[in-house]
């Protein structure tokens, strides 16, 4: 039986599944683009964007300037392939080495490979002129301090709209969104070291009545402003702004004698309040 097929008629392009092919195209670019927004990548809108315009180019050049006919360019994808595929057969030489009745041949090396090592030259010379002749693009440590510097502005912006808080006349917070910020934030950065019921690990055990930096809202706000960069405990002043750490200090201070598991044995002084206020005497006591 023998089957004829025309083909010409193949190879030629037909306008609706070409139309359809466009359409298709633009609502899966469509759909990446909303994605991406999503996901805010810019560079997957840019690249999705870039494929359809080329892939919409080529359609339209196949219709309206090949006419539908695809032949010259499978022929010109052809010639490309010819160029950087190596020549079948016969291409090898062989050398005059002979090991165990194998003999070894001088191998053409392959077209591809050639283009792909000038590719890394010219890529060189364009980083070179790029980074540090123009220095038109910035260096990965010039990018790194523009980022330190950019977050190191946003947070200036953010201590500055947070305002300061007067440090004499601190006060323990007891609202409890202050206690549950705060007690976000503690169990964020401290509990590395004073334990997730800061009953102390490297750290002291916060929960008792004894204090080596003093105990009361005045003097743990100090300590974790301030820090005991000697002990390893950082200065926390540059991470959380006045009002986060007068919570902080409030969240660490409600958990006076909550005796948590496996306290630390209590370190530094008995700490009481120098000048308890005479109206809630009894509440400061109990929780000092
Ligand atoms: C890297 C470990 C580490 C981290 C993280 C850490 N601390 Fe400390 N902290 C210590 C050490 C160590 C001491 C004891 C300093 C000393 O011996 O003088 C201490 C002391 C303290 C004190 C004083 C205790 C006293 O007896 O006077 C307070 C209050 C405190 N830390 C609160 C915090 C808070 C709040 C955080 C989180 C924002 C925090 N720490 C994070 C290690 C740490």
């Amino acid at each position: 039986m023998t089957v004829n097929i025309d083909r010409s008629s193949l190879l030629r392009f037909d306008r609706i599944s070409a139309a359809a092919i466009m359409l298709s195209l633009a609502s899966g670019n469509l759909n990446a683009q909303t994605q991406s927004a999503e996901g805010g990548s810019s560079t997957v809108i840019i690249f999705a964007g870039l494929l359809t315009a080329f892939l919409v180019l080529l359609v339209f050049f196949i219709l309206f300037v090949l006419g539908g006919d695809v032949e010259p360019l499978a022929r010109a994808l052809r010639s490309a392939y010819r160029a950087i595929s190596p020549k079948s057969g016969g291409e090898a030489m062989p050398i005059d080495e002979v090991h165990d009745g194998i003999t070894e041949l001088d191998n053409r090396v392959p077209p591809w490979f050639n283009y792909l090592f000038g590719g890394t030259v010219v890529f060189a010379v364009v980083y070179l002129l790029n980074y540090h002749v123009w220095q038109s693009s910035p260096l990965p440590l010039a990018e790194y301090a523009e980022e330190v510097a950019a977050a190191d502005l946003s947070r200036r912006v953010r201590m500055a709209s947070e305002g300061t808080i007067n440090e004499d006349q601190l006060a323990a917070l007891v609202d409890d969104v202050s206690i549950k910020e705060g007690r976000e934030k503690f169990q964020r950065n401290c509990i590395t070291c004073h334990g997730t019921r800061a009953e102390g690990i490297v750290g002291p055990n916060l929960t008792d009545q004894f204090w080596i930096h003093g105990g009361g809202i005045r003097n743990v706000y100090a300590t974790i402003k301030n820090g005991v960069p000697e002990k390893g405990m950082i200065s926390w002043k540059l991470v959380f702004t006045p009002k986060e750490i007068q919570q902080i200090a409030s969240y660490v201070l409600s958990l006076q004698g909550s005796n948590p598991p496996n306290a630390k044995k209590p370190e530094g002084n008995l700490y009481t309040d120098p000048k308890p206020q005479p109206k809630d005497s009894t509440k400061a006591a109990t929780r000092l």
